[in-house]
């Protein structure tokens, strides 16, 4: 495992507090956190139960073979508990506030959870009969002006990216998978974001978040930085929608294009970022989508990426990374598991300054190389 190689920022996620933890904080952070991975742990379980019981009038699947070792349940809850620590050390550093995750009402909360156990179905008669391709004969909307590769049911899930539906689920299903962790995994990438704003004005940044998705990286960012604008772009319109629905501030705007062809005046932007978007890609629109964060980055300029762990980050889940492809659509995961990032940025002047585990993620900085004026 890499960590902080470089480092002129040895004191990452510490300015050098006492480690005393407000004991206040300190509660009301376990009670919100804790309770979400309650609260999805049960619909993870329950899930786990519809399927067993859907499998029996569906068609087999194969059997599912790890390719190295699995981390077991200790492990696993070990590592989220490490990453909320960090999580809860960098609020009381200072560099971004108290988060707000789970404020969903009781009501969307049911509304949300019915409509998940509504899904379970579909997604696994997608799985038994290997249905991944119901969004490519879609022809209403943009969807067939969108690039092949993009019209798939990811996940097997309904939809793909290409309805609302799909949207106001994914941040649920995607806490499904991930016990409630997925917010605390993004905001690791707010750790060496705060640092690059301490030495700036916020209002003179330029951000943006590519395959921003409902808004799960930008949104916290907005909250976190008070100043600080920021653009999304994501191809789908039904996942802008929902993103600008739930906006937390005017600083935010949104664009519908590509990452393979971004909508940016070269050198204009100071600080790009995208989260569980390379693991989507084919290899050859990943190549295409770095190549276009380095030029659209001003010199000095941070990416800043956050996406699934891969092999051999931290060995004992290569097994788990090995798994996800075959339980879920994900053409290009495989690829992904195995793709030299750090040496594909290099080649686009994008050096990796930093990189850290957390939890199930990979969470890297690269800066292009030259000064950033300001
Ligand atoms: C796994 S989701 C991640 C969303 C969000 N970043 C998050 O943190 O949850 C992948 C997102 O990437 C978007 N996407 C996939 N390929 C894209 C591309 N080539 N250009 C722009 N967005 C893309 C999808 O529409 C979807 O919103």
């Amino acid at each position: 495992m890499r960590a902080a190689d470089d480092d002129s920022r040895p004191s990452r996620g510490s300015r050098g507090r006492p480690p005393l933890l407000s004991l206040a904080r300190l509660s009301r952070y376990t009670l919100q956190q804790g309770s979400r991975v309650a609260l999805y742990t049960l619909h993870s379980e329950v899930m786990r139960r519809m399927n067993r019981r859907l499998q029996k009038d569906l068609p087999d699947t194969p059997e599912v073979v790890p390719d190295g070792p699995l981390p077991g349940q200790r492990r696993m809850l070990a590592d989220i508990v490490r990453l909320f620590a960090e999580d809860l050390r960098a609020v009381e550093d200072g560099l971004y506030p108290m988060p707000t995750d789970g404020t969903m009402s009781p009501r969307e909360l049911i509304a949300t959870s019915r409509a998940f156990f509504r899904d379970v179905p579909d997604v696994a008669r997608r799985r038994a009969t290997g249905a991944h391709q119901e969004v490519n004969g879609r022809t209403e909307g943009l969807a067939d002006a969108l690039p092949r590769y993009y019209r798939q049911n990811f996940h097997f899930q309904t939809d793909g990216w290409l309805s609302e539906d799909s949207a106001r689920l994914y941040d649920f299903q995607v806490d499904v998978l991930f016990s409630g962790a997925t917010a605390a995994m993004r905001r690791r990438a707010l750790v060496p974001f705060a640092e690059i704003l301490r030495k700036k004005d916020q209002r003179k940044v330029a951000y943006a978040d590519l395959a921003c998705g409902t808004g799960g990286l930008l949104h916290p960012a907005l909250a976190a930085f008070p100043r600080l604008r920021g653009t999304g772009l994501d191809l789908s319109e039904p996942y802008l929608k929902v993103a600008r629905e739930r906006t937390p501030s005017r600083r935010a705007s949104y664009v519908t294009a590509m990452a393979e062809d971004l909508p940016f005046a070269d050198n204009s932007l100071d600080v790009v970022s995208c989260v569980f978007l390379f693991h989507e890609l084919p290899p050859r629109i990943r190549r295409q989508v770095i190549a276009e964060v380095a030029q659209v980055l001003k010199p000095g300029g941070s990416f800043l990426f956050v996406d699934s762990l891969q092999t051999g980050d931290v060995p004992a889940y290569d097994g788990l990374l090995s798994v996800f492809p075959q339980l879920f659509h994900e053409p290009y995961f495989t690829s992904y598991l195995r793709e030299d990032l750090t040496g594909l940025c290099a080649d686009n002047d994008l050096q990796e300054s930093w990189m850290v585990p957390a939890f199930v993620s990979r969470v890297a900085e690269f800066r292009k190389s030259g000064h950033s004026v300001q």
